[in-house]
C-alpha cells in the first residue's frame, strides 16, 4: 500500500475534511493520529476508521487546537511515542460570527486557524526531518482572495467581521506555507497550502441559528461533499506526483495560483516573526 510505514496527523480530524482526510490516509496503509478535542468524539472516529479500512494503527490524540498549551502537549506526546512524522495534516480551522478570545487572549480565529499551524508544525519539524520526505499540507481557502493582513490590528480589536477574520486566517495559512517552504529549502521536508472547494461539512454550524440556516441553504445550493472536499489533501499527502513539490498552493489537486497579497514575501517574513512572538512559551 502506498502509504504502508509512514506515520500521518491530521488536525480537526473528528468531523468534516479532516475526518476524510484521516480515514483516507489510514485507508492507504498509514498510521494515523486524529486530532481533536472532543475525546468521545475521537474515539469514535478512530473505532470507525478502523472498522472501514480495517487499518488499526489509527489513534485518537485529544488537543483544543486553539490553546497553546494543548498544543506543545500533543507535540510532546507524539516525539515521545513515534520516532518520525512522514505528514502533517493542517487542517482544523473554524468561521465565529462574534469575536471571541481564546485561552491565551488571542482572538478564536486567528490563534485557532493560523496560530495552531504554525506552533505545531514548528514543534515537529524535528520529526518531521526524521522523515524521509516529510511533507506539511495546509488546509487554506478561495477565501483568502481580497483579504489583506492588517498588522496594526492582527486581532481584529477595532472592528470585527467573522468572515473578514476568516479570510485573514486564511491568507495567513497561505503566507505561512510560501514562508515556510522557503525556510526549508535545502531539507527534504516540502509544504504547501490547498483550498478544499465549498464543502457541505460541519464548517459554520458552531454558530448561531441565523448563520447556521445561511451556512445550510449555502451548502444545499452549491456546496460539494466532504469525500470530494478531501481529495486535494489527500493527494498532497500521499501522491507521488508531488514529492519534493514544495510552496505551492493547490485546487482540485492541480497547481493554481493564490492573491497577490499571500505572495508577499515580507509580509510573510513580518507574520512569522509575530507568530514567533505570540507562540514563545
Ligand atoms: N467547508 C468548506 O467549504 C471549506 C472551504 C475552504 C476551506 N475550508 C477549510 O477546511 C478545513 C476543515 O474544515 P471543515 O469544512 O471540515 O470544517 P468542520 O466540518 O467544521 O470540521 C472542523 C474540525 O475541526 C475541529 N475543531 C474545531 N475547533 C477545534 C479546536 N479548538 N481544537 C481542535 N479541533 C477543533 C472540529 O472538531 P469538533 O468535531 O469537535 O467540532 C472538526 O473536527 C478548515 O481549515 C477550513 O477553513 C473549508
Amino acid at each position: 500500500m502506498l502509504l504502508e510505514g509512514k506515520i500521518c496527523m491530521v488536525t480537526g480530524a473528528t468531523a468534516g475534511i479532516g475526518f476524510v482526510t484521516a480515514r483516507e490516509l489510514a485507508r492507504k496503509g498509514a498510521a494515523v493520529v486524529v486530532v481533536g478535542r472532543n475525546p468521545a468524539k475521537g474515539e469514535r472516529v478512530v473505532q470507525e476508521i478502523r472498522a472501514i479500512t480495517g487499518n488499526q494503527r489509527v489513534e485518537f490524540e485529544r488537543a483544543d487546537l486553539s490553546k497553546q498549551a494543548d498544543v506543545r502537549r500533543l507535540a510532546r506526546d507524539f516525539a515521545d511515542r513515534y520516532p518520525q512524522l512522514d505528514v502533517l495534516v493542517n487542517n482544523v480551522g473554524a468561521i465565529l460570527a462574534t469575536r471571541q478570545l481564546s485561552a491565551d487572549g488571542i482572538e478564536m480565529t486567528f490563534a485557532l486557524n493560523h496560530l495552531s499551524y504554525f506552533l505545531l508544525t514548528n514543534l515537529l519539524l524535528p520529526k518531521l526531518k526524521a522523515a524521509p520526505a516529510g511533507r506539511i499540507v495546509n488546509v487554506a481557502s478561495a477565501a483568502h482572495r481580497g483579504a489583506e493582513l492588517d498588522f496594526d490590528d492582527l486581532q481584529c480589536e477595532r472592528r470585527y467581521s467573522g468572515w473578514k477574520a476568516y479570510q485573514r486566517s486564511k491568507l495567513a495559512n497561505l503566507l505561512f506555507t510560501y514562508e515556510l517552504a522557503s525556510r526549508l529549502d535545502g531539507s527534504t521536508v516540502t509544504a504547501n497550502a490547498l483550498h478544499p472547494g465549498f464543502v457541505a461539512s460541519r464548517f459554520g454550524l458552531n454558530n448561531g441559528p441565523l448563520f447556521r440556516l445561511g451556512m445550510r441553504i449555502a451548502f444545499m445550493v452549491s456546496a460539494i461533499p466532504v469525500e470530494e472536499g478531501a481529495q486535494t489533501s489527500v493527494y498532497l499527502a500521499s501522491s507521488p506526483e508531488v514529492g519534493g513539490m514544495t510552496g505551492r498552493y493547490f485546487i482540485k489537486c492541480k497547481p493554481a495560483e493564490s492573491s497577490a497579497a499571500s505572495r508577499d514575501p515580507e509580509a510573510a517574513r513580518r507574520l512569522w516573526e509575530i507568530s514567533e512572538a505570540m507562540t514563545a512559551s
